[in-house]
């Protein structure tokens, strides 16, 4: 299968015949009250290590205004709170469940400074903020659900200040043949079925492999958001290659 035809391949959760948005939103306020137990089950814990290095490495740009779209349960919107002491920092979701969850997160881990996070519904591919509000727009595991990823990604573009970062957590694929043919064992054969005994939704643990072997990664990733006005600073594969922090400087 060629770039364009995988790119162009959109997979969703549950019926091919309804639009992915209205599946995906469906999905996770299914699944958000799980959903965190489920990726320290099935990540082992692993994730919450990504999202300290992706913080680790924006934190040199002292972003003083984020962004974080498609924040689920807001964990890293927490995490960046903690460590880079933003004067704004705004989370968007476009499932109200997994938003719900956010906020009872804020509350509990951050005490006074929850006062400074602001939490949205929006759609991250029609967002309702200014042309270039942010120092910083972030997105973990959140282009890939997009229903139309460029028109995502132009957003962000738009809400990016010029010289301002994107960066962006996803899901890649794993370079090692060994490695790769037990964790490809593991997430789409074994990950489903735990995810769909725990979340008690198989269709969305069978989602996830699916949805990652069309996605484009590495260079086919980085040629795309910078033919729209963004430049590859840094890139950095994280165990294996099972994901990918991509970081970008709004150039022009
Ligand atoms: C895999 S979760 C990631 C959540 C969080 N960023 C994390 O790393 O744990 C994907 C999130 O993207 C959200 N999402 C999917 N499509 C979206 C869209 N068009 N606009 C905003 N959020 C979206 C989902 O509701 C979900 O909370």
């Amino acid at each position: 299968m060629s770039k364009k035809q995988k790119q162009q391949t959109v997979i969703v959760p549950y019926d091919e015949n309804e639009s992915k948005k209205e599946q995906v939103e469906l999905m996770f306020n299914r699944i958000a009250t799980r959903y965190d137990l489920l990726n320290d089950i099935l990540s082992f814990g692993i994730e919450n290590h990504w999202k300290k290095t992706l913080v680790r490495l924006i934190k040199p740009f002292k972003p003083k205004t984020i962004l974080d779209i498609a924040t689920g349960t807001g964990d890293l919107l927490i995490l960046m709170s903690k460590k880079l002491a933003p004067d704004r920092i705004v989370g968007i979701d476009i499932s109200a469940q997994m938003l719900e969850i956010a906020k009872q997160k804020v509350r509990k881990k951050l005490g006074d400074l929850a006062e400074k996070i602001e939490l949205y519904r929006q759609d991250g591919e029609n967002l309702q903020c200014q042309d270039e509000a942010f120092d910083l727009v972030t997105c973990a595991f959140g282009v890939r659900n997009f229903e139309n990823l460029e028109s995502g990604l132009k957003q962000i573009y738009r809400v990016t200040k010029t010289g301002g970062i994107a960066a962006i957590l996803e899901f890649s694929k794993v370079k090692n043949k060994l490695f790769s043919r037990v964790y490809t064992f593991y997430f789409e054969k074994i990950l489903p079925y735990l995810g769909g005994l725990i979340a008690k939704d198989f269709r969305a643990y069978k989602y996830l492999p699916e949805s990652v072997k069309y996605f484009p990664e590495g260079q086919d990733f980085i040629d795309l958001v910078e033919s729209l006005g963004f430049k590859s600073i840094r890139t950095k594969i994280l165990t294996f290659g099972i994901a990918t922090i991509y970081i970008f400087k709004k150039i022009q």
